[in-house]
């Protein structure tokens, strides 16, 4: 099933701030209502948000009235600004709007031709995310062994891309082949995609789940309860990987208990000409954090709430990606972007 699709000049989504409890449908018609989507998300997950940005210059360039390409490039140029001033961490927004601003710019023709142009390109880069997940999650499965039990972080599933998932991708890939497996999903606070969106995929597909917050993952490790990790990734640098704030945390209690810790992400989500002090880590605001149903419960004190946080390299046993899977010797190559 589609997470994003373009219907009739409209961009349809599900509201994933309502889920699992309300079915929400959401219909974008404009760039300004995509970027609400994304600052609040309604729309979230790296890959998804690749989509998002792409199909955000799509309803720029449907919804255009202008008389000439140059007012029309001029238009989308503003459009990518929007788009890209909403969330600063996961690379592949950025990607995504870079890649059909490029298209965009070399283009020669009438507007008409620019209008097709742009979402013809949006429209490649959903169906590659949806590709590229299926291709990874067969390559992911390889490493999961029948009666794992496999451990993930935040919500890097179907609602996090165009369709399938990556680490979730992983996940349904090995239960597809017949491997018993069971998985572990942190409630990821604050904003709970672990617990309402991972939990609510596989009990939907009928993958057996158990629920825990973040804090119990040092003590299921040292039960012998998590035989792999998968997580997902926001920004993958020379150095580390950027996802969900608490993955890190994940990975040095994976490290400790010698459970292998995965990383799945497509291509559009490497970001080698960059290390990991160069990543802007979205802060987001305290009420997150201090607030539970619209309820404030905390004391009114300062509040930290980084979105997401880095793992260096040295915690990853492997990145699962759409044309194979790297593992710590070829991690040396990232820092002269070769092998991308
Ligand atoms: O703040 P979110 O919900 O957008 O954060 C999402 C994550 O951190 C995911 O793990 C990541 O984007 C990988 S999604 C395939």
């Amino acid at each position: 099933m589609r997470t994003i699709e373009w219907q009739d000049g409209t961009v349809v989504t599900v509201d994933q701030t309502k889920l699992p409890l309300e079915t929400v449908t959401l219909k974008i018609r404009t760039v300004d209502a995509m970027a609400e989507a994304i600052k609040n998300l309604r729309v979230r997950g790296a890959p998804l948000l690749g989509a998002c940005a792409a199909f955000g210059l799509a309803l720029a360039a449907c919804n255009s009235r202008a008389s000439c390409v140059s007012e029309m490039l001029a238009e989308l140029e503003d459009a990518a600004a929007i788009l890209k001033s909403t969330r600063p961490t996961a690379v592949n927004l950025f990607w995504a709007a870079d890649r059909v601003m490029d298209k965009a710019r070399d283009f020669f023709g009438d507007v008409e031709g620019l209008k097709a142009l742009v979402f013809g390109e949006a429209q490649k880069i959903a169906d590659e995310d949806a590709e590229a997940n299926r291709v990874m999650g067969e390559n992911g499965a390889a490493l999961i062994n029948d009666c794992d039990v496999v451990l993930t972080h935040c919500n890097a599933g179907e609602l996090a891309t165009v369709e399938y998932g990556t680490a979730l991708g992983v996940i349904r890939a090995a239960w597809k082949q017949g491997k018993k497996i069971r998985v572990i999903a942190t409630e990821t606070r604050p904003l709970l995609q672990g617990a309402r969106l991972t939990a609510y995929e596989l009990k939907r597909d009928g993958i057996p789940v158990t629920l825990i917050t973040d804090n119990m993952v040092g003590y299921v490790m040292s039960k012998g309860l998590v035989d792999k990790v998968v997580v997902g990734a926001d920004r993958i640098v020379q150095d580390g990987v950027a996802n969900k704030i608490g993955t890190f945390t994940v990975a040095v209690l994976a490290h400790e208990h010698g459970v292998p810790f995965y990383v799945a992400a497509p291509k559009s989500t490497f970001d080698l000409t960059r290390k990991s002090t160069d990543i802007i880590i979205e802060q987001r605001k305290p009420e997150e954090v201090t607030h539970y149903g619209g309820k404030q419960v905390a004391a009114e004190v300062e509040v930290l709430n980084p979105a997401f946080d880095v793992t260096p390299l040295k915690y990853v046993s492997a990145i699962i990606h759409e044309n194979g899977v790297y593992y710590p010797q070829d991690f040396a190559k990232f820092k002269s972007n070769s092998p991308v």
